[in-house]
């Protein structure tokens, strides 16, 4: 603990969200929730935390977040528990556990909430970060991807998001990948002294990934690597074709991308991943793809599903904020103690009625004058003794300084005229 009076600061790589913020996150989370309705989708909401099994299954035990990243401590009972990195094994869990396949039909769910992941911190990279994300369980059918991928460009088309970059893939399945594995490995160690330290590792235990690494040297030997698209089983291929087919008909074009791997190893065929060239390096702000196995593999009934995770702190980051948030439509100005008791009923009152109400707590007119300009209120609404005497209001229209004199039965009556233009 800090000593006395020394400021604690926040632990690295997390970001309080401010007043100042949060009417632009609020603005996203809504119109999210409004585009998941549109497509038929119920909210989910997870523990933060989980069995820390649950994600070193789904995710794999060699990607980067289970090998590095994890937030993983034993609790007093000994067990050894998770902070979530992501939700998709959150969710399975959940599906399995509460036995969401029952009816049997399609099963749409979304999710939004803090994920946390010990990387190193970086423009766009937190530790503490946020997801808005979907899954739906049951259809293996290329509908259902290219809904899911048509969901995700709605989101950011209501939010007016249009200069993004969609990738998509197939991973190909357990009938074709291996083959494709095998070739990849061994074209990888035809070449093993020019890759990184890291890949290296991977050409034996996870190949796949060598392929979206960074390093420069890796890139180049990866462009000339063996393409999945080519090695794709008949099925997958259809399955690829039609998903690209109904995106077209929809008018969302995705362009698509062989090296696109996706960093957790639960996908099979369709893979995905939006990003914008305006984040700089950490420029994914979407990524998603079909997982047909995780079901079965947490003990439920064979269930194909697919799904994708938005991060929050990148989306909003393109969106920028005009840092000016809504001030309340009416601050309460009382100068003497009756008129607070008169404050508190006609601000109980008005905030019944829906409006946006704040009030001072004490002292003099200018004072509270000065509260109201900084709260950007609309109106200050004054009562002293005078008002009291005579049973009004002084309402004073803060940015023009025009004042008007109503009486206190008279005010609900004459803000719904004056600020909603009502008769
Ligand atoms: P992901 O690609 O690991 O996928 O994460 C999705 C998005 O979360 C990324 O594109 C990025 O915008 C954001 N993100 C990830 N890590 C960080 C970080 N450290 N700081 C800030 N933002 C970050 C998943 O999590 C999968 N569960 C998506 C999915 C759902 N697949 C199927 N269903």
């Amino acid at each position: 603990m800090a000593d006395k009076g020394q400021i604690v600061q926040r632990v690295k790589g997390v970001k309080d969200i401010l007043p100042v913020d949060s009417p632009v996150w609020q603005w996203v989370e809504d119109t999210a929730r409004e585009t998941f309705e549109g497509f038929s989708y119920s909210e989910i909401r997870i523990p933060v935390f989980e069995r820390t099994d649950v994600f070193s299954r789904a995710i794999g035990e060699t990607s980067d977040i289970v090998e590095k990243e994890m937030y993983t401590f034993t609790d007093r009972g000994g067990e050894s528990l998770t902070l979530r990195p992501e939700g998709t094994a959150s969710v399975v869990r959940a599906y399995v556990e509460n036995k969401l396949y029952n009816p049997p039909g399609a099963k749409k769910l979304y999710y939004m909430g803090p994920m946390f992941r010990a990387e190193r911190p970086q423009a766009g990279r937190y530790r503490q970060f946020h997801q808005l994300g979907a899954e739906l369980f049951g259809p293996e059918n290329p509908s259902a991807d290219a809904e899911t991928i048509h969901l995700l460009m709605s989101i950011f088309k209501n939010l007016h998001l249009e200069d993004l970059t969609l990738r998509i893939n197939s991973l190909g399945c357990p009938q074709c990948r291996p083959a494709f594995r095998q070739k990849l490995a061994e074209y990888l160690d035809s070449r093993r002294e020019a890759l990184c330290d890291n890949c290296q590792r991977r050409i034996d235990k996870n190949p796949l990934r060598v392929l979206d690494c960074k390093a420069h040297g890796c890139g180049v030997i990866a462009d000339e690597a063996p393409s999945v698209t080519e090695s794709l089983c008949g099925e997958c291929s259809a399955h690829f074709d039609r998903t690209r087919t109904l995106l077209a008909a929809v008018g969302v074009d995705g362009k698509v991308d062989p090296k696109l791997v996706r960093g957790l190893d639960y996908y099979s065929r369709t893979a995905f991943e939006v990003s914008s060239t305006a984040l700089g390096a950490q420029d994914a702000v979407a990524g998603g793809g079909r997982y047909n196995s995780l079901v079965e593999q947490f003990g439920g009934p064979p269930t194909p599903a697919i799904g994708f995770a938005i991060g929050l702190e990148r989306l909003i980051s393109l969106l920028g904020n005009d840092g000016a948030p809504l001030g309340p439509e009416l601050f309460f100005i009382a100068l003497c103690p009756e008129a607070e008791e008169k404050v508190f009923q006609l601000a109980g009152a008005l905030r019944e009625e829906g409006y946006m109400v704040d009030m001072s707590y004490g002292g003099g007119l200018k004072s509270q004058l000065k509260q109201a300009d900084r709260a950007s209120a609309e109106l200050a609404v004054i009562i002293g003794e005078e008002e009291m005497a005579r049973s009004v209001a002084l309402v004073k229209e803060m940015k023009s300084g025009e004042q008007f004199t109503v009486a206190f039965d008279e005010l609900i009556k004459w803000l719904d005229k004056h600020l909603l233009g009502e008769e």
